[in-house]
Formats: C-alpha cells, structure tokens, sequence
C-alpha cells in the first residue's frame, strides 16, 4: 500500500521553530522514521513538504488513484485553504489530517480547520511522534476501511 505524506509551510523548519511548541526533530528525522516504520509494515510511504499551497493542491491531485492514504500536515494552510480543502475531497482514499500541536488549545484563529470536514481523522497534540502513531495504525485502519471512503 502507498501513503502520501504531504506537509505544508515552514514545517521545514522543524528542529529550530518554536521547540517548544513542535520539539527539536528536523523533518527530515521523522521522514526516515516514518519510512522505515513503514517499511515494517508493508507500507511505501512518500513524505513531502512544500510552502507553497499550488504544491500541496498538485501533490493531492497526483495522489488520485494512485495511492491508498493521504496523512497530511497542512500547517497555517489548514485554516485558510479551500483549494486544499476541494483537493482532498476529490482524493477517495483514506485521508488523516496531523497536527503536531493541538491547534484548539492555541489561538483562536487555529480553531478553524478546511481540512478537518474532508478527512477521516483528525490526529493533534501527539507531538512529532504523531507522524509514527499514524503510520502504525494505517495498515489496520485501511484493512478495516477498504472501499470506504469520507466525503
Ligand atoms: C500545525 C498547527 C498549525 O496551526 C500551524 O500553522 C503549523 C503546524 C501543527 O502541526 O501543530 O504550522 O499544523
């Protein structure tokens, strides 16, 4: 099975941006933990990142009947976006949307999510290993979710 894993803006800068908020792991560790995690679990899992919204909305498209599950981190793109939001709706397969942070607990601005209504769930405030804790539980998620799909 084939897994995007599409991150939005400035999550590049993991390591060095606000620790406190998101740890001291670069992306870059978690892409090789989430590979070889994946690896383990029959998964070929594809990280990506880009701070550009264009990207991201090509990166979804791309993933249209060509992979099983999206795990996406859309970053500040998650309260603003409908052009992600419309791409993730026409993507059927399973669809996770992450969070490092738990954005309810931060500014209210954070409260919104276009990508939430999209997804079939929603992971937040797990920290980077998060990222993990999704791949690990999709082989089971997709056994039990074949053929379905959100709206
Ligand atoms: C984030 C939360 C967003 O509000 C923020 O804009 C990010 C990261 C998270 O992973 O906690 O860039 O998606």
């Amino acid at each position: 099975m084939k897994v995007f894993v599409i991150n939005g803006p400035n999550l590049n800068l993991l390591g060095t941006r606000e620790p406190e908020i998101y740890g001291y792991d670069t992306l870059d560790s978690i892409a090789e933990r989430c590979q070889e995690l994946g690896a383990k679990e029959g998964l070929e899992i594809e990280f990506m990142q880009s701070n550009y919204e264009g990207q991201v909305v090509e990166w979804i498209q791309k993933a249209i009947n060509t992979v099983d599950a999206i795990v996406i981190n859309a970053a500040a793109y998650t309260h603003t976006s409908v052009a992600i939001h419309d791409a993730l709706r026409a993507f059927k397969g399973y669809k996770v949307e992450l969070h490092i942070s738990n954005p309810h607990l931060r500014e209210s601005f954070r409260h919104i999510s276009y990508v939430s209504p999209v997804v079939n769930a929603v992971v937040a405030g797990l920290g980077v290993n998060g990222y993990e804790d999704v791949i690990e539980m999709l082989p089971c998620v997709l056994n039990r979710e074949s053929g379905s799909s959100a709206a």
